[in-house]
């Protein structure tokens, strides 16, 4: 086996000023980046802990006692996240995330929901409002994130066999206690499904080849029929702390051959624009989906971008706009908002120049900045990277930032 090389990063030191355009973008709802790509998916970090050390994700050799995480002042509050956000929904954001780290450590992540959950679209729509959780905690906080607005959660869970759960979360958690977080999030609610979808409640198990790929089989027949949507995800080289080989990535196709050979399956139409995950229903005895069995999902980042339609957009726990997941730097929204942003000059003579905009950006001068900000978005990491031999990267040397820190 090759040594596997783990730099020690601080991708909390590359940010890029977010500065008011020359011009003024008003928020329309009709924003749309370099490529074409709307702008509909906002993904908030919360926190940049997690009590899991999931290997993939926070490798316990780099995420240890002598991690620094972000201090209480540098963390956005609820009432400056929920500005930001309802300046994305008044720009066409129709879905909302809470992500992390583990969202569900943040203090009082009721009373954010709560706020996020009186958002109105321009058409008067409710937001879409989910959360992902490694579900260590959902038995006890399901019934409150309900009552919150919360509207579904997502759960990853990479394997039902306790010794392999307890191997991938790294720190020993036992699987009951997430399949009973499961469970009550099912009985409080949280697993409706919005009218079109077939579930609220979504599984999210990364594949590692040679770790829980032989999972794969047991989980699907766990989840068929259960009323919960199970998704298989390539694992994938985000970040710069997991060691990724491509030889550890279980191509989706043949997660879909492992379980058709069992339970037979029909691949089934994307139910939305831009969605991450191909769907596949579970074939009743005519061959045709049968609704009652439900669908697996596979989300194949590695082996089949999905850039061409990619809506997302990600807010970091400290206010910085990512505009991709493989993203090296972010935008400084928190210095905007709390009175240090700055402003494009207007001066013909100095097309690029800034100075500082002295007062706390407005809602309207908030929207102009993101609204430039998306309107050069050009960022297609994975599809970039397949069109490159294995080992060269599309970010030019470029350090990505962490997915602890910003989110799935
Ligand atoms: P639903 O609306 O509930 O279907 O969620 P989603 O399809 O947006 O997916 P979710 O947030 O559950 O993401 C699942 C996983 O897909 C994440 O944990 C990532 O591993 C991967 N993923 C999500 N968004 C992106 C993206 O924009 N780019 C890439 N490369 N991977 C993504
Ligand atoms: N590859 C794929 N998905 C990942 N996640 C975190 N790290 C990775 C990775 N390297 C996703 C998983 C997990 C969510 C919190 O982030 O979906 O469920
Ligand atoms: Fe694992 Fe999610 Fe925690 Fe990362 S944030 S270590 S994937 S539980
Ligand atoms: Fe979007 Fe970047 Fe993921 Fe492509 S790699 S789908 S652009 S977040």
């Amino acid at each position: 086996m090759s040594e596997r090389v783990i730099p020690v990063i601080d991708h909390r030191m590359r940010t890029l000023a977010a500065s008011l355009p020359a011009t003024p973008i008003a928020a329309t709802g009709l924003l749309a980046d370099a490529l074409g790509r709307p702008l509909r998916d906002l993904r908030i970090s919360v926190t940049d802990r997690c009590n899991f050390r999931c290997n993939y994700c926070m490798p316990k050799e780099v995420f240890d006692n002598n991690h620094v995480y972000l201090p209480h002042s540098a963390l956005l509050s609820f009432e400056e996240i929920t500005r930001v956000a309802r300046v994305f929904v008044a720009h066409g954001v129709q879905k909302i995330r809470l992500t992390g780290g583990e969202p569900l450590l943040r203090k009082h992540i009721e009373r954010l929901i709560e706020q996020l959950a009186a958002l109105r679209t321009p058409d008067g729509q409710p937001l879409d409002l989910t959360l992902t959780t490694n579900g260590s905690l959902l038995k006890k906080k399901a019934r409150s994130l309900k009552e919150a607005g919360l509207n579904r959660v997502t759960v990853s869970l990479d394997g039902l066999d306790d010794a392999v759960f307890r191997r991938m979360n790294d720190v020993d958690f036992p699987v009951a206690d997430v399949l009973d977080g499961l469970a009550e999030a099912q009985a409080v609610g949280l697993g409706a499904a919005a009218p079109g979808k077939p579930s609220g409640l979504k599984i999210n198990m990364v594949v590692k080849r040679g770790t829980n790929d032989h999972e794969i089989v047991p989980m699907a027949r766990h989840f068929r029929g259960s009323g919960m949507v199970l998704r298989f995800i390539e694992y994938m080289d985000v970040g710069a702390t997991n060691g990724w080989r491509m030889d550890e990535v279980l191509p989706s196709a043949q997660v879909v051959q492992r379980i058709h050979a069992e339970m037979p399956l029909v691949q089934l139409d994307p139910s939305a624009p831009g969605e991450t995950a191909e769907r596949w229903g579970y074939a009743g005895p005519d061959g045709h989906h049968d609704p009652s069995l439900g669908e697996v999902g596979v989300i194949s980042s590695v082996t089949q971008a999905f850039c061409g339609d990619c809506n997302r957009a990600r807010l970091s726990t400290e206010g910085k706009l990512y505009l991709c997941l493989f993203a090296t730097q972010g935008f400084d929204l928190r210095d905007l908002i709390r009175g240090q942003g700055s402003a494009t000059d207007t001066s013909p003579s100095a097309p690029n120049r800034t100075h500082p905009l002295g007062h706390a950006a407005s809602d309207a001068e908030l929207a102009s900045a993101i609204g430039a900000i998306w309107q050069r978005r050009t960022d297609r990491y994975s599809q970039l990277r397949a069109s490159l031999p294995p080992d060269a990267q599309p970010t030019g040397g470029g350090k990505r930032i962490e997915m602890s820190y910003i989110g799935g």
